[in-house]
């Protein structure tokens, strides 16, 4: 029995879905008349819907009315959900499924704390719902990561302590929900991006046996800091 839980972001850590958020994107931006390049695009990640529609509008300073606005939001998704029906478990990242079975065997629980509304359904597509002790969306915060909202409610799920629970993230906003709710953060790419993480790694495939033992066995003495330095 062990006190640790852990909360995995889902775009850019357990699936590429950035490239299917341009695509539908690129196609609205196009039809708006907005240049919208893959180096605009990295500017959304993690960023909610609505929000990534405000930086598309502010690169091509474009302003639409509110009804325009909920228009245009409904047809990006309709684009992205093509792309997304028609996913399957080949897209899973790598070393995801190790590390979920690496947890299932150490008793550490998980669920998943994403910006996206359409994260069940996307878990759904590649058969990874059912593994998930639960599930935080878009659907079910009202403040958008930095905030730590997500994460905070992830714990909730996980009935653990923020400071027991082990954030993986993709995104600087994400790195920083995960700081701003007490917890630890595992920056998963670039780490010149992802500097404001706790540890950092390229990919799954990086988390070994020891990274979650470390923290079981010294949970109740160590400070998290001198157990990361055991991790690395
Ligand atoms: C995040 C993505 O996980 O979800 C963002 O990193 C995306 O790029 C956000 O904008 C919202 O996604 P959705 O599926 O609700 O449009
Ligand atoms: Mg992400």
């Amino acid at each position: 029995m062990n006190n640790l839980g852990v909360i995995f972001d889902l775009d850019g850590v357990i699936v590429d879905t950035a490239k299917y958020h341009f695509l539908a994107w690129k196609s609205l931006a196009d039809e708006l008349g907005i240049a919208f390049t893959e180096a605009h695009n990295e500017l959304l990640k993690g960023v909610s819907r609505e929000r990534s529609l405000d930086i598309l509008l502010d690169l091509g300073k474009v302003s639409l009315s509110d009804a325009k606005r909920q228009v245009v939001l409904e047809q990006k998704n309709k684009a992205y959900l093509n792309y997304i029906t028609k996913m399957g478990p080949e897209e899973i990242l790598a070393g995801v499924v190790q590390l979920l079975d690496r947890l299932d065997r150490l008793g550490i629980p998980y669920v998943l704390g994403s910006a996206s509304k359409n994260a069940s359904l996307i878990l759904k597509q590649v058969h990874l719902l059912e593994r998930f002790k639960g599930i935080v969306d878009g659907n079910s915060v009202s403040k958008a990561k930095p905030d730590p909202e997500v994460f905070l409610l992830g714990a909730k799920l996980l009935e653990r302590i923020p400071e027991h629970c082990i954030v993986f993230e993709d995104a600087i906003a994400g790195i920083e929900a995960a700081k701003n709710a007490g917890m630890m953060a595992v920056g998963v790419g670039d780490k010149t991006i992802l500097k404001a993480a706790d540890y950092n790694v390229n990919n799954l495939t990086e988390i070994n046996e020891g990274f979650f033992k470390a923290f079981i066995s010294d949970q109740r003495t160590d400070t998290n800091e001198s157990r990361l330095h055991k991790t690395r």
